[in-house]
């Protein structure tokens, strides 16, 4: 019989699945392989979101993100973690056209990163692309409600739900992507009573941000979590304050250079006598 422990098994979408009304799913983002590596070990789902536009670029909202971009850090993350199902962002203008175009662009993702599913905004209006990615084999994750991508439509960052209208529009939303094929559907800015009825509701999973704990899963930014954001969502709960170790890390490097103290001789090459 071989000692060898078997290789960690990478999550699928069946996994995430089967959470349903079990043990909530932990999701968070990673852009990077060395976050990646230092997450995959804590979460169901990594998702490469293209809030990286905002939080590593700098840009002002997630619009201007690429599919290059999207497929850049989608593979620095699959290639760098084991265990999670990873999930990447389709970024805005590659999938809303037709259901052609975002084969086209969700294909590229899969065949660039190797990653086990795409995710994409929008809800009733996106139903037709999300059946036709599922019947090709292409597992979409939908995200409704506070959508990013919509942030000039919807006139800001707001959270969802706050009249019956909306609270309907969004449980047909829900419904839709469900009925299309969705295998998993993130709730963000949700109203809390809302995001509760829509997962009594639906048959598959749904995550939330900002959304409640109610849902079946909760997925963060994490560098919300880590404090290396510069605003905190009051959504978002800071388990770490990672901006705090770096700023003493590189206090201490400059302190040490300034004062011919690094290099020390264990950091230097010495040509022996
Ligand atoms: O882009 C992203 O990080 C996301 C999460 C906030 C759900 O879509």
């Amino acid at each position: 019989m071989s000692t060898v422990p078997a290789p960690a098994r990478r999550n699928t979408i069946l996994t995430i699945r089967r959470h349903k009304g079990q043990t909530p799913i932990v999701a968070l983002t990673a852009y990077t392989a060395p976050m990646a590596r230092l997450l995959d070990p804590h979460c169901d789902m990594l998702l490469v979101g293209d809030s990286l536009g905002m939080v590593l670029y700098g840009m002002e909202s997630t619009l201007p993100v690429t599919l290059g971009m999207m497929a850049a850090h989608g593979r620095a993350v699959v290639g760098a973690s084991a265990r999670a199902c990873v999930v990447v962002d389709m970024p805005f203008g590659s999938y809303q056209a037709s259901p052609k175009d975002a084969f086209a662009a969700a294909a590229h993702l899969l065949k660039e990163t190797a990653c086990q599913a795409v995710k994409l905004e929008g809800g009733a209006v996106m139903a037709e692309t999300i059946a036709f990615l599922a019947a090709r084999g292409i597992p979409v994750m939908a995200h409704i409600a506070l959508m990013p991508q919509h942030v000039n439509a919807l006139g800001g960052y707001r959270f969802q739900g706050r009249t019956q209208s909306e609270r309907d529009a969004l449980m047909r939303d829900a419904l839709a992507v469900e009925q299309a094929g969705a295998f998993a559907v993130v709730l963000e800015g949700t109203e809390e009573s809302l995001a509760h009825e829509i997962t009594r509701a639906l048959g598959i999973p749904t995550i939330g941000i900002g959304a409640s704990a109610h849902c079946d899963g909760q997925v963060l930014v994490s560098e919300d979590m880590l404090a290396l954001t510069p605003v905190q969502p009051r959504f978002a709960k800071r388990y770490g304050d990672a901006a705090a170790l770096i700023g003493e890390a590189a206090a201490a490097y400059a302190a040490d250079v300034r004062a011919r103290v690094f290099p020390a001789r264990e950091h230097c090459f010495i040509r022996k006598e």
